[in-house]
């Protein structure tokens, strides 16, 4: 029970005036976050916090700073990691989710492949058993939108190919921001790399709507060193 309020959420000030106690802005924080769904392994992940393991890395934090920086409630900018397995994408994006998620901004995770088979799961369940809303249905709408390790097409089939167009092309037309990461990439021109998730239409679109940057180089943090 909150001592400041004994659980009614208002007290009066000094004025005899009537306001929200601070426990409410906590409980409603508290509320945000379990709403956002960070994995466990990433739920307190911390750009203030996070020491880069190299100097590629201390690169891609910094510009992960830059964009928390540089967000406003009406960006429509996003925030796109590419690059190897265990560089840290899904580590540094979701530091960037929580700190957006402190600053009182209403953010969804999303594991790709999770996103997808719950949709299919939705699409398939008797009317009755539906939510209102299906989970790529909420996922176009969300303030922020984090998209872990979006796939390749080659990996996906039409019903993915579909819904993922449908969602990031609505996402692209409201100008709302997404957070993604991916292992997919390619050299463009025989020059850099970059990612092409998803085929060239997704692709472009991400292109215009995200910062990008490249884990690529960073060494592997899961493997023994
Ligand atoms: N700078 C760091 N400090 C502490 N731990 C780190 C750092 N960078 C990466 N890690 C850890 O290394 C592991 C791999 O990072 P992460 O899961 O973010 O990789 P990833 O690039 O998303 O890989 P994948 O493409 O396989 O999903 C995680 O346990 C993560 O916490
Ligand atoms: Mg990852
Ligand atoms: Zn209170």
């Amino acid at each position: 029970m909150c001592e400041a309020c004994n659980g009614d959420g208002f007290i009066i000030n000094a004025n005899g005036e009537a306001c929200s106690c601070r426990c409410v802005a906590a409980f409603e924080a508290a509320q945000r976050r379990i709403r956002a769904r960070i994995p466990k392994r990433y739920a307190s992940a911390s750009l203030d916090a996070l020491a880069a393991v190299d100097s590629r890395q201390e690169k891609v934090i910094e510009a992960a700073r830059a964009y928390c920086r540089s967000f406003t409630r009406s960006t429509d900018r996003g925030f796109l990691l590419y690059g190897p397995a265990g560089t840290g994408k899904t580590l540094i994006v979701a530091a960037v989710a929580n700190n957006l998620l402190d600053r009182g901004v209403e953010v969804r995770f999303w594991n790709f492949r999770d996103l997808m088979a719950e949709e299919r799961a939705w699409y398939n369940a008797p009317l009755g058993e539906r939510t209102c809303t299906s989970p790529i249905q909420d996922a176009r709408r969300c303030a922020v939108l984090v998209l872990d390790d979006i796939l390749c097409e080659a990996q996906g089939n039409d019903f993915t190919r579909t819904a993922f167009e449908v969602l990031i092309n609505a996402r692209y037309e409201d100008m709302l921001p997404l957070l993604a990461t991916t292992n997919v990439a390619k050299r463009l021109n025989g020059q850099e790399y970059w990612p092409v998730a998803f085929g060239d239409r997704v692709s472009s679109r991400l292109h215009e709507m995200c910062e990008i940057a490249s884990t690529i180089g960073i060494t592997d943090q899961r493997l023994p060193r």
